[in-house]
């Protein structure tokens, strides 16, 4: 693949709050956006999402998927657009038959033996995921210049998850078993998406993404061995990956439930950031984590839906626990479907008034 870096600027031309503070700035008011902000909580994606027939044909129509990515910045004016995509166009790449059921989530042909995992092809197809580059590329045309622009791929762990089960499960047991039964068999599909992430990460950048990150929405379900192996070890390599073609990017981890295994997450893996969830302990991340990377997060997605006092106690639980350091506001999880839109904008309206 040939690179060209050429358009990305660096964070003093581009003048992005949200860049600034992963190089290390604090804000005197926090950047804010949120996990899951285009979505069915927003009445224009709904309308855009009944148009465009299926989930993936949203995600595999650059007009559509770029019109809602900037649904929520045209709405909320959020300081960072994430790219409207899914972790799973990855194993769709892939040849593994990638299916969102109405109202049931992901469905995949389970890739749950040793024999199925013989014939997993080990590049994907990446002519597949051209669609999701052009949408970056006709965002990044249309945004302000200081809003940040995010690319994303799932961490291979999680993504490994939704492979091998064919769907979510309440503990990916699946997953989890394949892994103890038979590792060098799941080791392999493991490699397989470090490889093809990298190279989907590397693309989205070139498309224009200004910043990445990799969600591990299930690592907290490893024990810390198993997290070390599955969770911090694959990162570890796309981040370098990643670096080692495009120096100096920014990239945001999101190892959701990591705990007491957040600080050697952040030691070993290299990111420049990490998403913390709503259990995250205050000092536990003050201490060991702000005081070498950025942090963003983390507000409970159900007292978003809750509103009223509990949801300003809620805010200003998270600026007092996090605001002084370099900190992005957003949610602990993705925003939930039933939540109010004044809920959003009473969200926004205390974070932007908060002057540390
Ligand atoms: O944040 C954004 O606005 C960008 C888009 C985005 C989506 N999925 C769109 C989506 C992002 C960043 C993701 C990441 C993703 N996808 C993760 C990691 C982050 C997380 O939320 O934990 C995971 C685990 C997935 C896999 C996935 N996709 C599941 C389990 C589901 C079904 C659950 C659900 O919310 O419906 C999806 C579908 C999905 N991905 C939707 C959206 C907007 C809903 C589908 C619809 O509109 O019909």
């Amino acid at each position: 693949m040939s690179l060209n870096w050429e358009h990305r600027l660096t964070h003093n031309e581009t003048n992005q709050p949200f860049l600034d503070v992963l190089s290390g700035t604090v804000m005197p008011v926090p950047p804010v956006w949120m996990m899951r902000q285009a979505g069915r909580y927003l009445p224009e994606y709904r309308d855009l999402r009944a148009k465009a027939g299926s989930f993936l044909d949203l995600c595999f129509t650059p007009e559509f998927a770029a019109e809602v990515t900037l649904q929520p910045i045209r709405r909320f004016n959020f300081d960072a657009a994430i790219i409207f995509s899914d972790i799973l166009v990855v194993p769709h790449a892939l040849g593994r038959s990638v299916r969102f059921e109405a109202g049931e989530g992901p469905r995949l042909d389970p890739l749950d033996t040793p024999d199925k995992i013989k014939t997993l092809s080990s590049a994907a197809d990446f002519s597949i995921l051209e669609p999701v580059y052009e949408a970056l590329r006709r965002v990044r045309q249309e945004l302000d210049r200081r809003i940040t622009l995010i690319g994303f791929c799932g961490a291979p762990w999680t993504v490994a998850t939704y492979m091998v089960a064919g769907q979510g499960t309440p503990d990916q047991a699946p997953a989890r078993m394949l892994a103890y039964r038979d590792p060098t068999s799941f080791a392999k599909v493991i490699d397989v998406l470090v490889e093809n992430s990298i190279e989907y990460l590397l693309g989205q950048l070139e498309a224009g993404a200004d910043v990445l990150q990799i969600f591990d929405t299930w690592a907290g379900i490893l024990p810390p061995r198993e997290f070390e192996r599955w969770s911090i070890e694959p990162t570890q390599r796309i981040v370098e990956g990643v670096l080692k073609k495009a120096p100096g990017t920014k990239i945001i981890g999101f190892p959701r439930g990591a705990g007491a295994m957040l600080p050697s997450y952040v030691d070993r893996t290299g990111v420049n950031g990490v998403s913390i969830d709503w259990a995250a302990e205050p000092s536990l991340i003050r201490e060991r984590v702000q005081s070498k990377v950025a942090v963003q997060g983390n507000l409970d997605p159900l007292v978003l839906i809750a509103g009223g006092e509990a949801l300003d106690r809620a805010i200003d639980d998270v600026l007092a626990n996090y605001a002084s350091g370099r900190f992005i506001f957003n949610l602990g999880h993705g925003i939930q479907p039933e939540t109010p839109i004044a809920h959003v904008e009473q969200m926004l309206n205390r974070v932007r008034r908060h002057k540390t």
